[in-house]
């Protein structure tokens, strides 16, 4: 196994870019090489911030202002962070998140153009200097995301969303991945899912030094 600190992996992309199904993929390679980990995702994590998700993503007459939308992201990630990705940090446990920090600039600051500076600031105030180390950003065309979630039954409050909303989440994606080389990977997520797995599985094998395949 790898002699790399435990590694916060955070997942991204819109809906139906593969972000569940690779996930999967990854936490094999975790396993063939005996890192110790666990999966999460957000909003939600935990019983208290999945409270909170299923308010922001449930239909409700009285739907939340994009900055109730906001504050409520933070709230959830507040609570996760401090009950249970920053505690298995320090013991040594990777830590595999699906949607993070990211998922906020892109849904709430690219599709719901809010202030990137109001983001920035809760972004600190929550996280203090608290970052990825790695983020993969699964790049699909919306209409193709969207096509492959739209499969798998009703959509949320957020999925329901028209597709101007999604070119402007995908294209902040995009610039994030450009401005942060270091920490984030975007991969082309619009091939089959043997071919995605395969770039991110040779991709993850090298940065981390990581000598088994999956089985
Ligand atoms: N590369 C791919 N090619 C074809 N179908 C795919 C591919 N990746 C995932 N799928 C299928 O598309 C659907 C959505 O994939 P998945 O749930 O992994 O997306 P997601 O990014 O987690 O979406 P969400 O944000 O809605 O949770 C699933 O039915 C999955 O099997
Ligand atoms: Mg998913």
């Amino acid at each position: 196994m790898s002699s790399l600190k435990a590694q916060f992996i955070t997942l991204e992309g819109i809906e139906g870019a593969g972000k569940s199904t690779q996930k999967e993929a990854l936490c094999r390679l975790l396993d063939a090489n005996r890192v110790p980990y666990i999966e999460t995702r957000e909003p939600g994590g935990t019983p208290y911030a999945e409270s909170i998700r299923e308010l922001l993503l449930s239909h409700s007459d009285d739907a939340p202002s994009a900055k109730t939308e906001l504050l409520l992201m933070f709230a959830a990630r507040a609570q996760h962070l401090k009950t249970k990705i920053l505690p298995a940090l320090e013991a040594g446990t990777w830590v595999i998140c699906d949607r993070f920090t990211d998922a906020t600039y892109a849904y709430q600051g690219g599709g719901r153009e809010l202030p990137l500076d109001w983001i920035e600031t809760l972004e600190t105030l929550v996280q203090g200097a608290k970052r990825p180390d790695l983020t993969l950003i699964f790049d699909v065309p919306v209409a193709l995301g969207l096509g492959r979630a739209g499969r798998r039954g009703a959509l949320d409050r957020i999925e329901s969303e028209d597709l101007a909303f999604f070119e402007r989440v995908r294209a902040m994606y995009q610039q994030i991945a450009s401005r942060e080389a270091d920490r984030v990977v975007m991969l082309d997520a619009s091939s089959d899912v043997e071919s995605v797995t395969e770039s991110m599985i040779s991709l993850l094998m090298t940065r981390w030094n990581l000598s088994c395949r999956p089985g």
